[in-house]
């Protein structure tokens, strides 16, 4: 018969932790319970709400789908680490600038799910953005003030990287509409989601 209980060694927010944990226990629940770190929500427990998001070895995945002993050896990163860091302080800053945000519940999935986008660079299209965050629910907000903030930020990271290279801006791209309205689709293939509240 296996081991109900391994001993795992795992990074999590850059620091090192030693735990025994139930090999049927999520990494969610092994975060919020074990570890404290209780910015990870658990909303549906399957993998489609997105409320769990967290990343694994720099990759966003769900934390109601893993398990704590299959993250042996890996690095975890949450919200309360990426904030710690200041890496998405201008995207927080943003959410809460446009309001995308009311109780809260969906904020971390949303935000790392978000950098993720934003860090391949450039400036998405509000489709592509609204595309990407279609696995993150939000119950309250609408998703317009969610996309708006995602694209500010895109576009002032863009900026901020061409005045870096000591380069010259291209035209047009500043004055991509933050306050435009989507008419086109929300995501594809969410039965159910409620992409297209107006906010
Ligand atoms: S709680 Fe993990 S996707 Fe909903
Ligand atoms: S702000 Fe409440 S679920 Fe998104």
């Amino acid at each position: 018969m296996s081991e109900r209980f391994h001993d795992i060694a795992v990074t999590v927010n850059g620091e090192e932790v030693r735990e025994r944990v139930d090999a049927r226990k999520t990494l969610v629940d092994f975060l919020r319970e074990d570890l404290g770190l209780t910015g990870s929500h658990v909303g549906c427990e399957h993998g489609v709400c997105g409320a769990c998001t967290v990343r694994v070895d720099g990759v966003v995945v769900r934390g109601c789908l893993m398990l704590a002993v299959q993250c042996a050896g890996a690095s975890v990163d949450t919200i309360e680490g990426v904030t710690d860091s200041g890496e998405i302080a201008d995207l927080q800053r943003a959410f809460i600038e446009r309001n995308a945000l009311q109780c809260g519940y969906c904020t971390p999935g949303m935000l790392l799910t978000a950098q993720e986008l934003l860090k391949r660079g450039g400036i998405p299209s509000r489709e592509a953005i609204r595309t990407h965050l279609s696995g993150n629910y939000c119950r309250c907000t609408g998703y317009q003030a969610i996309v708006d903030a995602v694209e500010a930020v895109a576009t002032a990271r863009h900026s901020s990287s061409f005045r870096g290279a000591g380069e010259t801006r291209e035209p047009g791209i500043h004055n991509r509409g933050t306050g435009s309205t989507d008419s086109g689709p929300g995501p594809s293939g969410r039965p159910g989601t409620t992409a297209d509240k107006t906010a």
